[in-house]
């Protein structure tokens, strides 16, 4: 192995988040509002995605390269037909020192009772599921779907039961909205063993609306938790940690809050994300990314495309977390529907 692969700002390639389509069965109004993606809202044609075959190849490379975490993501990845034989692919890869990737998935964890058992047996490692209230009236509006709370409290429990665990819940806090369950959500997971992440709103894509009156920030979100549980800090699990950990001090578990807002974490980011048509984006917030399709579909070799995408990370510079609201930063953005968070 030569020299460790870094960007323009020293970051190696660590982390690569796969969306495996951009449908989902929710339209939560923060990601996807029904205005936009109606019915007759675009999505991708079957033929435009990656194959099984091509995804593990690309990542494979990417391995190659670097990375030794991969996450699925959507849009829902558990709506992508046979997804466990993916994760079964994908669990085979080794780093080159030998060891397994640390394979996991991010899911709105509806369809999770079904596909526990099946994931787990097929090497994912954990599960994050995105929980916005636990109010069914407030979960139903924020989904905008039929779905109920209970379905993904259920499905939550049955990716723990099958050793899914520790579960992440993530919870999307918007100022006025569903700040009110912050205290609720925390008392329902202390005791439960899963993990509780706070993230505050961020102005990713370009059909939320965001405006930064939504942003609750961590700060706050964790003074008022303190106040009735009080709590003291965790060490990062690793370099570049997107959450800040937090554990209760009565020993009712740990919580976390992720910052981008209030408190960037670009200067660690080591995260590449590819879209379910195989191009590459280097920031949650890219406006465009960079083809590895035609070269996978037109018989490159693994060494050109592990050069590509080689070139592609080494010319890296995003930080946009960093530099949001500064002069020239205002311009379209990736949906995070379509690239998964
Ligand atoms: P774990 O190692 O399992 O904790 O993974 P993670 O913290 O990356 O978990 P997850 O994918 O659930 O990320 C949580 C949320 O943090 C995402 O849904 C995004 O909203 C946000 N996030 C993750 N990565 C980034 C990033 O690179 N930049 C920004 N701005 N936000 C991110
Ligand atoms: N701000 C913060 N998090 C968001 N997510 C989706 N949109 C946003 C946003 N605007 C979260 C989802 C899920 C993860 C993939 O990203 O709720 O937990
Ligand atoms: Fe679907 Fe997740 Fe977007 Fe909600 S946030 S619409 S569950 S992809
Ligand atoms: Fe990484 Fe971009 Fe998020 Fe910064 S804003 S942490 S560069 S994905």
């Amino acid at each position: 192995p030569g020299q460790a692969l870094v960007d323009t700002r020293q970051r190696p390639l660590r982390d690569l988040r796969i969306s495996v389509t951009d449908r989902c069965n929710f339209r939560c109004t923060y990601c996807m509002p029904r205005e936009v993606f109606d019915t007759d809202y675009p999505f991708m044609p079957h033929s435009s995605l990656l194959s099984f075959e091509e995804i593990t190849r690309v990542a494979r490379v990417a391995v190659g390269l670097g990375v030794q975490k991969i996450r699925l993501t959507g849009g829902e990845p558990l709506l992508r037909k046979d997804i466990e034989k993916l994760v079964a692919m994908l669990a085979q890869l080794k780093t080159p020192e030998g060891k397994p990737l640390e394979l996991t998935l991010t899911t709105n964890g509806t369809l999770l009772r079904k596909k526990a058992r099946a994931l787990k047996d097929a090497g994912l490692k954990r599960v994050t599921v995105s929980l916005d209230a636990l109010d069914p009236t407030l979960f139903e509006r924020m989904s905008d779907s039929q779905v109920s709370v209970d379905t993904v409290l259920d499905g939550i429990e049955a990716a723990a039961d099958v050793g899914l665990a520790p579960v992440k819940v993530n919870m999307v806090v918007r100022k006025g909205l569903n700040d009110d369950q912050i205290m609720p959500m925390v008392r329902h997971f202390r005791h439960s063993g899963h993990i509780l992440r706070f993230i505050e709103y961020m102005d990713v894509g370009s059909t939320n609306g965001w405006d930064l009156s939504e942003v609750l920030t961590g700060r706050e979100m964790l003074d008022r938790i303190g106040a009735e549980f009080p709590l003291a800090p965790v060490q990062a699990d690793y370099v570049g940690e997107v959450a800040e950990r937090w554990r209760y001090l009565d020993g009712a578990g740990e919580i976390g809050v992720i910052t981008s807002v209030s408190h960037p974490f670009c200067g660690d980011c080591s995260r590449a994300r590819m879209s379910p048509e195989g191009k590459l984006f280097l920031c949650l917030f890219a406006d465009q990314g960079y083809d590895l399709r035609t070269l996978v579909r037109s018989g490159g070799s693994d060494a050109e495309l592990a050069g590509h995408i080689a070139g592609i990370w080494t010319g890296r510079a995003d930080r946009y977390s960093e530099v949001r609201g500064k002069a020239g930063t205002t311009r379209a953005k990736i949906e995070m529907s379509y690239i998964g968070g």
